[in-house]
């Protein structure tokens, strides 16, 4: 056995007090959808390897990192307040190093705009260059002038080592595809995510093992749209293929999906989903719209009966199918005629919730040119009876669990309930009491109250 001397433990102490003091700290700030924070993540594992460490405060950090998102107008607000307000610190501490990278500084002009506007940022970095942060910021310490560097589309994809540092156990994404070619003509994602670009397949697999090999336990394997997931590799291989060849192990473990287009969402999907148990029995399937002629100008290949006809061959073969999905308001033209049929099929189709959107001009898509944008009372108006309409749904279905038993992985502790938290297979959040670590484990619960959105309930046992 190694014996350890008082003087080397009281120099190790020494050394690591020390090195604290010497280490620099990052701090992320992330907008926008799951890709997003994924993308975090591997910001996260790129300032790790240039020696940087994690810190609670903006006041700590000597190195302060947005990534952004331009899906709305509101999301690129907040992005540019918060930068603002980053003036008087950099100014109170010149060696801080800022940098902006993410969707929005992929728009055409918009790293010259922001540089314009706040000449402080430090460093200015696309989507399709997110890798090179690390040498970004070896030029920055070299040089005085900011540094922007955006690419134009790469066709080259981070297809092997994942440099991720994960803070989401036991959840984890992983990337199958990257990009977009849909051109829904209200988004701005083709144009900042670049074309459709898939993983190989047997390098999201190893993924997807080294992961549960680490102990997490729900993976979400992510894309734009990951029905097209191989086609861009000549059809060598599919989605649902992708999803059996993954749940060939045999743990305990939940496998999800997002997003899933309900123009490619077919029967061997469903089928996927029918016979792989890992795989929750939730889909996300963005409708956008109820009105045939609004989902024409969107551009989303499908009619309102179509997509309930796909609604209705996933419950044909999951019956305990939970659906969720994307619902906009104040697309250009919409009449109220238009959005009492997106409240029908809102109905029809028995989302058991659905994130809402307000329609936001998004500058270069094909939308923001068209004639009769909508007034921002009217969208005002819409959304909030949207908004009712879909929590109601989501109350009525979750009063149906009281008494009940659920099965939730919990994932974390809430401070101020305190109480744990956990979702179930269909996405539910279920709140309890423990003193016996529960995080990472599967907690049966039997729930005492469903009156909201969230249920609340007492363990009963684990898997
Ligand atoms: N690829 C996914 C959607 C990603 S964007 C899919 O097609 O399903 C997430 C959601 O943001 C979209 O589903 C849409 O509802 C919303 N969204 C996109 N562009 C928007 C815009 N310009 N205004 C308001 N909402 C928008
Ligand atoms: Fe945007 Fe449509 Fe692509 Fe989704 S599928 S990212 S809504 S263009
Ligand atoms: Fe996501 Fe926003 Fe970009 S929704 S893909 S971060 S524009």
């Amino acid at each position: 056995m190694k014996k350890f001397g008082k003087k080397v433990i009281i120099e190790c102490a020494l050394n690591e007090l020390y090195k604290d003091s010497m280490e620099k700290h990052y701090y992320i700030i992330t907008y926008g959808c799951q890709m997003n924070v994924h993308e975090s993540e591997k910001i996260a594992g790129i300032l790790r390897s240039k020696g940087y460490a994690e810190c609670g405060f903006q006041e700590e950090a000597d190195i302060i990192v947005f990534n952004t998102c331009c899906i709305r107008e509101n999301a690129e607000n907040h992005a540019y307040g918060n930068i603002g307000a980053l003036k008087k610190l950099k100014r109170a501490k010149p060696s801080l190093l800022i940098a902006v990278g993410g969707c929005m500084t992929q728009q055409s002009g918009a790293a010259e705009k922001l540089k314009k506007k706040f000449p402080f940022v430090d460093i200015i970095f696309g989507t399709h260059n997110l890798e090179d942060l690390g040498r970004l910021i070896d030029i920055k310490s070299s040089q005085k002038k900011s540094v922007i560097e955006i690419e134009e589309g790469r066709d080259d994809i981070g297809d092997d080592e994942d440099i991720s540092f994960r803070t989401s156990y036991p959840n984890a994404w992983v990337n199958i595809m990257y990009g977009c070619n849909n051109f829904c003509s209200y988004c701005i994602v083709p144009y900042v995510r670049g074309r459709e670009r898939s993983r190989r397949p047997e390098n999201i697999i190893a993924e997807v093992n080294g992961l549960l090999d680490q102990g997490y336990r729900e993976i979400t394997l992510l894309g734009q749209n990951v029905n097209s997931y191989g086609n861009d590799a000549g059809g060598g291989f599919t989605f649902p293929q992708l999803l059996r060849d993954i749940c060939k192990r045999k743990e305990k473990f939940r496998l999800r999906f997002m997003t899933s287009n309900p123009k490619d969402f077919g029967e061997e999907l469903v089928r996927a989903i029918a016979d792989c148990e890992q795989i929750c029995n939730l889909v996300h399937l963005p409708v956008q719209a109820g009105s045939d002629r609004i989902l024409r100008l969107m551009n989303r290949k499908y009619t309102a009966e179509e997509y309930l006809k796909k609604v209705e061959l996933l419950r044909k073969y999951v019956p305990d199918c939970c659906l969720t999905s994307d619902v906009m308001v104040g697309f250009p033209t919409e009449t109220e005629e238009d959005f009492r049929a997106t409240l029908d099929l809102v109905r029809e189709a028995k989302f058991s919730t659905a994130f809402t959107f307000v329609y936001s001009p998004r500058s270069g898509t094909k939308a923001a040119g068209m004639d009769g944008q909508i007034p921002d009372e009217v969208k005002k108006d819409r959304i909030m009876r949207l908004v009712e309409l879909v929590n109601s749904q989501t109350r009525e279905m979750s009063a149906e669990y009281l008494g009940k038993t659920i099965e939730i992985l919990c994932e974390d502790f809430d401070e101020k309930k305190g109480l744990y938290l956990g979702r179930d297979e269909y996405g539910r959040m279920g709140y309890f009491k423990s003193d016996a670590r529960p995080i990472g484990k599967f907690v049966r619960l039997k729930i005492t109250d469903a009156s909201g959105v969230s249920l609340y309930g007492e363990e009963c046992g684990r898997a």
